[in-house]
């Protein structure tokens, strides 16, 4: 039986991906900043480990614990949107200790048993806005966007060692927590000079005519990377991302 390791599965993407991959009869370490024990259904298939991806030793520790994993999930993400003008620079290194380093650090510390064992899948959940200049999310898509790069190289460097790594880009999923979640990292938005920009992004953002993406959309996109050995290096989840993609 084979073993699927998430990151950031309290909500959103992550539990609903360690629900899908423990529907399907896979062992799941599902991994949480603040584990909890009441979100997903008991299962002696089903491991909760603590894993803050900023913490080297908390990355260390849960993938000891982990043992034997053939796939790893990098979901952990955390949002942020500002003109660049106004962008704290604090935020913007929160943003990519969260969604680049972070992801760097867990793939990192992977790719030792992956290699030995001449198997392994590495997923990295990056973002459709990646795909286009949308003003305000410079921080968030350049953190993205790194990840994307990163993953490419990771891709080509390991392939010889049966291991391979893809991209999932999901489009807007409102129905997850990013939103409220990310909200304390998202100013200027009144700013006199941009609150037009702003009001345009918002208004195309809750349009509620425009496609979107579920997270069933993200589920079904991470089980084709983990599980098709012919899976694409990127795969777009969602009716929006595709579109963006055909583009
Ligand atoms: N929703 C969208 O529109 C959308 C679109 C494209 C891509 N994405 C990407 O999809 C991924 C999942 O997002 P989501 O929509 O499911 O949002 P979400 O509901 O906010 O979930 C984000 C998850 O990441 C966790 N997390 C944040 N910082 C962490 C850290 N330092 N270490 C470990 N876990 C951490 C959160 O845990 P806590 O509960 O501890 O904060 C939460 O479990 C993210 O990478 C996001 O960038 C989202």
């Amino acid at each position: 039986m084979k073993t699927v390791l998430i990151t950031g599965c309290s909500s959103g993407f992550g539990l609903e991906i360690a629900r899908y991959f423990l529907e399907r009869d896979w062992n799941v370490v599902a991994t949480m900043r603040s584990p909890r024990t009441d979100l997903l259904p008991a299962s002696a298939r089903l491991r909760i480990l603590p894993l803050d991806v900023t913490n080297e030793a908390s990355i260390r520790q849960a993938i000891e614990a982990a043992g034997p994993i053939d796939a790893v999930v990098n979901n952990a993400g955390i949002g942020t949107a500002a003109p660049v003008e106004l962008l704290s620079m604090d935020t913007v290194r929160d943003v990519f200790e969260t969604n680049t380093f972070g992801t760097m650090a867990v793939t990192q510390a992977v790719l030792p048993q992956f290699r030995q064992r001449k198997a392994g899948v590495v997923v990295n959940v990056t973002s459709s806005v990646t795909l286009k200049p949308l003003p305000l999310v410079s921080a968030y898509r350049a953190s993205k966007a790194a990840v994307n790069s990163f993953t490419e190289t990771l891709a080509a460097e390991v392939a010889a060692f049966g291991i391979r790594a893809h991209i999932v880009l999901p489009g807007r999923a409102p129905d997850t927590r990013f939103g409220e979640n990310g909200h304390g990292r998202m100013h200027g938005f009144d700013h006199e000079a941009y609150a037009p920009i702003a009001q345009q992004l918002m208004s195309s953002l809750t349009d509620a005519s425009a496609p979107i993406t579920k997270v069933e959309d993200v589920n079904e996109a991470v089980w084709q990377a983990v599980t098709d050995a012919h899976a694409p290096f990127r795969i777009y989840a969602g009716a929006d991302a595709r579109a963006w993609a055909a583009e």
